[in-house]
Parts: structure tokens; sequence; C-alpha cells
């Protein structure tokens, strides 16, 4: 692992356009259990039923009931240093924007100054029937949130079935198609269109430095250096490496 850990760090520091996609296990060590690990949320919540935009629509007191799970492991959530070390790469201007899948907010939380949320998030609310939105925090405690006019009101997350936000599926297409490196950090690569990013910045020449406690579906096929581990403490060794490269450069110049 240390020598991948190296290879890692030099490509990042040579990088003139790195980029990073990250998913649910990146906030699994915040407490937020991912989808498809062993006692993830599709595990408890069958996705069919709580995550379709037309579950929602059918049933949404239903749908809040996972919805109000999940609503309270986010507000007691903090960044873990895989958020604080991504931070801190954006920071010596070694990573040029974050694209996460994740809805927690914890890259800003984290540090982070460009994040592209391909899911949307949860901060904010809207009505299906009349548009209106509202700030989560407005509507502290009412499970499940209700719009003026009655209707009950969804998360601004994109559930199956929804489109992405068309400028993150846009800009994100464009960083992936130009980068020289994507970092790929707790995803299982199942879901589209954002498992097509890691194929779009290979088959442009980037270099895919992957962070799992497991091989997913694209370390065979697509992965250059597989780095195995937890994302918080396998991040904290890459920054460390990073700034050992930096400084090592400075005291040769
Ligand atoms: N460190 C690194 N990786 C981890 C950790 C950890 N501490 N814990 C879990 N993982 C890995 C798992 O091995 C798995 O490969 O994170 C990945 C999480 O995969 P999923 O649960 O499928 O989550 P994700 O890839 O983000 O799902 C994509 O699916 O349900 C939709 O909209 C939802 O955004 C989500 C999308």
């Amino acid at each position: 692992m240390e020598a991948n850990i190296k290879r890692a760090a030099r490509i990042i520091c040579q990088s003139t356009n790195t980029i990073a996609l990250t998913g649910a296990g990146i906030s699994v060590e915040s407490g937020i259990p991912d989808f498809r690990s062993p006692g993830g949320l599709w595990e408890r919540f069958n996705p069919i039923e709580y995550g379709t935009i037309e579950a929602f629509k059918a049933n949404p007191e239903r749908v809040w009931q996972m919805l109000e799970e999940v609503s309270h492991l986010l507000a007691s959530a903090r960044p873990n240093p895989a958020h604080t070390g991504l931070g801190r790469l954006q920071e010596l201007g070694l990573l040029h924007t974050i694209i996460t899948q994740n809805v927690d907010h914890l890259h800003h939380d984290g540090g982070a100054t460009r994040v592209i949320e391909y899911h949307g998030n949860a901060k904010t609310l809207s009505c299906l029937w009349c548009n209106q939105r509202y700030n989560t925090d407005e509507l502290e405690g009412q499970i499940p949130p209700k719009c003026s006019c009655g209707k009950i009101l969804k998360p601004d997350v994109v559930f199956f079935g929804e489109p992405i936000p068309t400028k993150a599926l846009k800009e994100s297409y464009e960083l992936a198609s130009t980068c020289k490196a994507l970092l790929v950090l707790g995803t299982s690569g199942e879901v589209a269109p954002a498992n097509m990013l890691p194929q779009t910045a290979k088959s442009t020449g980037a270099a895919i430095i992957e962070v799992n406690v497991e091989p997913t579906v694209l370390t065979n096929y697509l992965t250059d250096i597989f780095l195995q581990g937890k994302a918080s403490e396998t991040v904290t060794k890459l920054v460390r490496e990073v700034e050992t490269i930096i400084t090592e450069s400075q005291q040769n110049s």
C-alpha cells in the first residue's frame, strides 16, 4: 500500500488538472451508512419503495419514514479526515473540483471550495405540486414537512427516475473529459450516469486512483492505482505524502 500511496501522491503533484468523484463510502466514518454495503440503507429500505420518484409521489408519508432516519444522521454528521483531506488538496491547488454523489454537505463542511452536488443536496425541499422551495432548517421537526399548499415536500435530492441537475451533469462531463487524474473515493460505481465519469476520464487519458475498502466494478477494468482501505486513513496518508513531496521539492529548488 505504501508504494501505491507514493505513486498516487506523485501523480497528484504532477497533474495539472485533478478532480475527484466521491460516493457514500467517504461519509461512512462520519456515521452515515452507505447504500449497498451490509447494513446499508438499501438493505433496510427497499429502493423501489423508498428511493424512486414514483414511490415518493405515490406514498410520500412512507418515504419520509426513511428520510426522517437519514435527516437525523445528516444533522449530527461531521466531516471526517477524508473530507478535510480533500479540502486540503484543494487548498494546495492540487484538486480542481470534487464531484460528489452525496447529499450530506460534508465536503463543504470539510473545507472544500469547489464541489458539484451531482445528486442535489438535502439543504432545501421543494413542493412537486406548487413548486415552492423551503430551506430544511425552516421546517425543523416537521415530519413529514408540508408546503403552505398542504402537500408533503420532497428534499432537493435526486431520486431514481429523476434527471441529474443539468448544470451538474454538463460541468461534471466537461471536467471528466479534460482532467489528467481522477480520484474515485467511496463509491461502488453501480449507478449511472455518475459511474460513466471514470470511463470518460479514462478514455481521455486520465490516471484513475481509487480509494475503497474493497474492489469495485471499476477496480479491475479502469483503476490504475487501487488504494484499499478506509477513506479517512487512506486520504490522510495520501495528503501527508503529497505534502512531503512539496516540502522536498521546495528544499531542492
Ligand atoms: N472507506 C472507503 N470506502 C468505503 C467505506 C470507507 N470507510 N465504507 C464503505 N465504502 C465503500 C463500499 O465498499 C462501496 O463500494 O463505499 C462504496 C459505497 O457504495 P454505495 O453504497 O453503492 O454508495 P454510492 O456509490 O455512493 O451510491 C451511488 O446510489 O442509491 C444511489 O443516490 C444514491 O448517490 C447514491 C448512488
